[in-house]
């Protein structure tokens, strides 16, 4: 079961939860059950607003699913991910460092999810 710490500072302190095991919420849905305030807009990784840093906690690599094309898009667009990190993710399966809330999955792994609290915000 991963935890997932939320950190933001628009949060007085930061929040860690417990996801279950084979969840298949996105970390916006995790976010908005727990009323940690992830700016969103479209929740369809269209508008870029969910931006949010991932950071491994614990010795594991990270291992978050892969990009959809869609996230690729956007955060090409919004260029929070650099050629090497995209060959990466395609070719190693390596998740980037910044994701879009409404896309990213969280899987078997402890992370820390930063985000500014300002939409499209670089945490
Ligand atoms: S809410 Fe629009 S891209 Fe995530």
């Amino acid at each position: 079961m991963p935890n997932i710490t939320f950190s933001a500072p628009i949060m007085k302190k930061d929040k860690t939860i417990y996801a279950v095991a084979g969840n298949t919420s996105t970390i916006l849905a995790l976010a908005k059950e727990h009323e940690i305030p992830i700016p969103f807009e479209c929740g369809d990784g269209d508008c870029g607003s969910c931006l949010i840093e991932v950071t491994a906690l614990g010795d594991k690599p990270l291992m978050g699913m892969a990009l959809t094309e869609k996230e690729k898009a956007r955060l090409k667009e919004l260029q929070m991910i650099s050629p090497a990190e995209l060959e990466l993710a395609e070719v190693n399966d390596t998740p980037p460092r910044f994701r879009l809330a409404c896309q990213f999955i969280p899987r078997d792994e402890d992370v820390l999810v930063s985000f500014t609290g300002t939409p499209g915000g670089s945490a």
